[in-house]
């Protein structure tokens, strides 16, 4: 036994000393496969007398696993070693000037979602996402719209066939659907952005079957209507750069919540122009509300114990109205003379303000 001891010595020193992960395969090969030395042994250990065999056996089993994990440890450390020196040798020098030749741009609503995240992320909303197949329940029955409800005729929703439980399922019609996923799954305080693909059977120069939506989530014990219109006066003020720019709150329906409004922001027509700012006329860019209590306790949230706002805009018109996007068709149509002229240079870093008097 005492041999075998001697033999393992020398088979860690060796793992040890590899130099390649050719030279440890080798290494294994010889001392633990199939014709290895110490399976040799470990199939030896049924000539022996019963007594003897139990204490060689474990003596054996001893050593082959510290011959393994020896090998295993050294492998890792050579992978280690092989990925510093691959980064090392791979290393790009940022610094560099991009090529003059390379053209991409941001598209439209890539920076747009990255300016509106950048806002909402300083006032301390976190991002949220959710699938765009969603079940019937999730996209409307959570969101208190029972299947008499005319709110789901209003939505122009695209149905897909059940999935294998029978359960119905549609392209979610609106971001909304993620609010019940979020508030399923968080125990309050949240406070949640989700920006995403929305689906409605409509095509126009002012509508698309696919399209973004950003929807917006606050619950606690203490927000009320007043934080909702602060949060979204500021909003709007800092993504359209107009400091003075009005916002206006007009009592509105949505089932999801109560009470609801829609919010308008300040604009002009004068002389065939139009422009964002203090003027005599006003453009709808959002729905929002105090989310309904019947919504929070589906979702096991104690609405006399909790409480918040939601609101959900969409994308593609608030982009247009910022970058004076004329219409919405183009957005998907991938032609490159669009995209250089609207698309946004990859490098400049999404700023609040950006875009503006460009
Ligand atoms: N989901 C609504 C829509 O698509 C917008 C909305 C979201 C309204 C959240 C209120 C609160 O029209």
């Amino acid at each position: 036994m005492k041999e075998w001891e001697d033999q393992k010595t020398k088979l860690v020193a060796s793992i040890h000393s590899a130099s390649t992960l050719d030279e440890l395969e080798d290494i294994r090969i010889t001392a633990l496969g199939k014709k290895g030395t110490i399976t040799g042994l470990m199939k030896s250990l049924g000539s022996l007398d019963p007594d003897k065999r139990k204490e060689a056996g474990q003596l054996l089993n001893a050593i082959k696993e510290q011959v393994a994990s020896a090998i295993d440890v050294r492998k890792v450390t050579m992978e280690d070693a092989a990925l510093e020196t691959q980064l090392h040798r791979d290393r790009v020098d940022v610094t560099l000037p991009i090529r003059p030749e390379s053209n991409g741009s941001i598209h439209p609503i890539t920076q747009t979602i990255d300016e509106l995240t950048a806002i909402f992320c300083e006032m301390g909303f976190s991002v949220a996402d959710g699938p765009h197949i969603e079940s019937d329940y999730y996209n409307f029955s959570a969101l208190n719209i029972p299947p008499e409800h005319p709110a789901r005729q209003e939505q122009d929703t695209f149905y897909l066939p059940p999935d294998e439980t029978g359960t119905p399922r549609v392209l979610r019609t609106h971001t909304s659907p993620v609010q019940i996923r979020t508030m399923e799954k968080t125990t309050p305080p949240i406070k949640i952005i989700v920006p995403g693909r929305t689906f409605r059977s409509d095509h126009d120069a002012t509508h698309s079957p696919m399209f973004h939506q950003v929807e917006g989530l606050v619950i606690d014990k203490t927000s009320h209507m007043g934080h909702l219109k602060g949060c979204l006066i500021d909003f709007c003020r800092a993504f359209f750069g107009v400091d003075d720019l009005p916002v206006r709150f007009r009592p509105s329906y949505f089932p999801f919540t109560e009470p609801s409004a829609e919010v308008d922001i300040g604009c002009t027509r004068a002389g065939g122009e139009f422009r964002i700012g203090k003027g005599d006329d006003w453009l709808e860019i959002l729905g929002s509300g105090m989310v309904h209590p019947r919504v929070l306790s589906g979702c096991g949230i104690n609405p006399d114990e909790y409480q918040g706002f939601a609101f959900g805009m969409g994308i593609e018109r608030i982009a247009m109205l910022k970058y004076g996007i004329p219409d919405l068709r183009p957005f998907y149509d991938t032609d490159i003379r669009w995209l250089k002229h609207y698309g946004f240079v990859p490098l400049d870093l999404p700023t609040i303000a950006g875009g503006i008097n460009r």
